[in-house]
């Protein structure tokens, strides 16, 4: 039993895992087996690509991504990313770009009912630079499992002589666009594989593209630069270890086998939590938002609450009253104390990431939450505002 009645988040780990790992420990094969293999085949038929590289993090398939993408294209003159998101999003091109020429890097406000990019902001930058962008990156988010529109993204970059969308899908395994999942809009796709993620394996994450060579760099990168030559395996750059035990893979490949149903499961939930939202707390949180042809795959539960209530109060009183581990969504980039000593980081910010940061939090959501629990969340959410309310108190 954990500390709350009811967690943020419980990793879903399906009986078959339990065989499985009997069976890697039995095979003796720790690493570079079966397991890995066919957690990479499952990804790939599930999202119909042609490459997906396992690797040790979320955090270490965006740093493989954009290391491979410096290598084989050299550095990007802008690199665009969403104020709004996990600072692993950022932290992983500040230290794939070591070494390499000095860049524009926009951080981009987000969109105030999605919480995903605002394009109109990246094709304010692409209209500004226009003259001499010659190569630009760009890497969405898709937030708490919801799509951001790569559909538009791709639409404004077309104008310039090179990009490349990288996608930072750490909790968006299965989110979509027009029946498509996201890896299709994006030459890279990164996800993510901690417990808070759509599958967990731990600790782990995947690559996925349909370029083969940059699938062939990672794989040598993730493998201390190892390459399979004629002669055998050489040593071919300095790589890194950025691999997946089998141990790891093992529980995944389980997750993967009812990926659907994971998915459903979350959606039904995500659907409850709305409806009791609307039917208790109609226009004071605002839920999720979900627009015609995009599918979220809701990784977070994640509500905006009026900006007279205090978000600090509410994650107090909802954890040490209610129970109910909630906690903030995420983070305005902007707002890191180490931000500053990179100049070639920008701003084009419109107060909407900093307002999120203060005025979202996230519920509880994980495979196995009973609707009866949502009711309680919802419930116990509906007293708390009540009480944290900045303008009661201060009157
Ligand atoms: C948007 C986003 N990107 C990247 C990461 C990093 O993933 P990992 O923790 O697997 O390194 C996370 C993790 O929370 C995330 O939410």
């Amino acid at each position: 039993m954990g500390k709350f009645r009811i967690p943020l988040a419980r990793p879903f780990i399906p009986p078959k895992a339990h065989q499985y790992i009997h069976e890697v420990l039995s095979s003796g094969i720790l690493t570079k087996g079966h397991y890995v293999k066919k957690l990479e085949e499952l990804v790939c038929e599930y999202v119909k690509a042609h490459h997906c590289i396992a690797v040790s993090s979320g955090t270490t398939a965006l740093e493989a991504s954009f290391s491979a993408i410096i290598e084989l294209y050299g550095s990007p003159d802008i690199v665009i990313i969403p104020d709004f998101t996990f600072p692993a999003t950022l932290n992983a091109v500040i230290r794939s770009l070591k070494g390499h020429k000095p860049i524009n890097l926009y951080l981009v406000d987000v969109r105030m009912d999605t919480y995903t990019i605002d394009t109109t902001i990246v094709e304010r930058i692409m209209t500004e630079f226009n003259t001499f962008a010659e190569f630009v990156v760009a890497i969405p988010v898709h937030i708490f499992g919801y799509p951001a529109n790569d559909i538009e993204l791709q639409h404004i970059l077309s104008k310039v002589k090179r990009y490349v969308i990288i996608g930072d899908a750490a909790g968006a395994l299965g989110a979509k666009i027009n029946g498509n999942t996201v890896n299709m809009y994006e030459t890279l796709t990164c996800i993510s594989f901690h417990p808070r993620k759509i599958v967990t394996t731990g600790e782990g994450g995947m690559v996925i593209t349909n370029n083969s060579e940059i699938a062939d760099f990672i794989r040598g990168l993730r493998d201390h630069g190892r390459t399979l030559k004629s002669n055998g395996l050489i040593f071919k750059f300095p790589g890194t270890n950025y691999r997946l035990s089998e141990l790891q893979a093992a529980i995944g490949v389980a997750q993967m086998e009812v990926i659907d149903n994971i998915i459903a499961e979350r959606r039904r939930i995500a659907e409850h939590y709305t409806e009791l939202i609307d039917k208790y707390l109609h226009n004071t949180v605002i839920p999720p938002v979900e627009e015609h042809n995009f599918y979220h795959v809701y990784q977070s539960y994640v509500v905006r609450l009026p900006s007279e209530i205090d978000q600090a109060c509410v994650i107090d009183v909802m954890r040490n009253k209610y129970s109910v581990e909630i906690q903030i969504s995420s983070y305005a980039l902007s707002n890191l104390p180490y931000i500053k000593s990179y100049k070639y980081i920008h701003k084009k910010l419109n107060g909407v990431s900093h307002f999120l940061e203060r005025h979202t939090v996230a519920l509880p959501i994980y495979n196995g939450m009973s609707l009866h629990d949502v009711e309680y969340v919802v419930k116990a959410l509906r007293e708390t505002i009540g009480v944290c309310n900045i303008e009661n108190r201060s009157s």
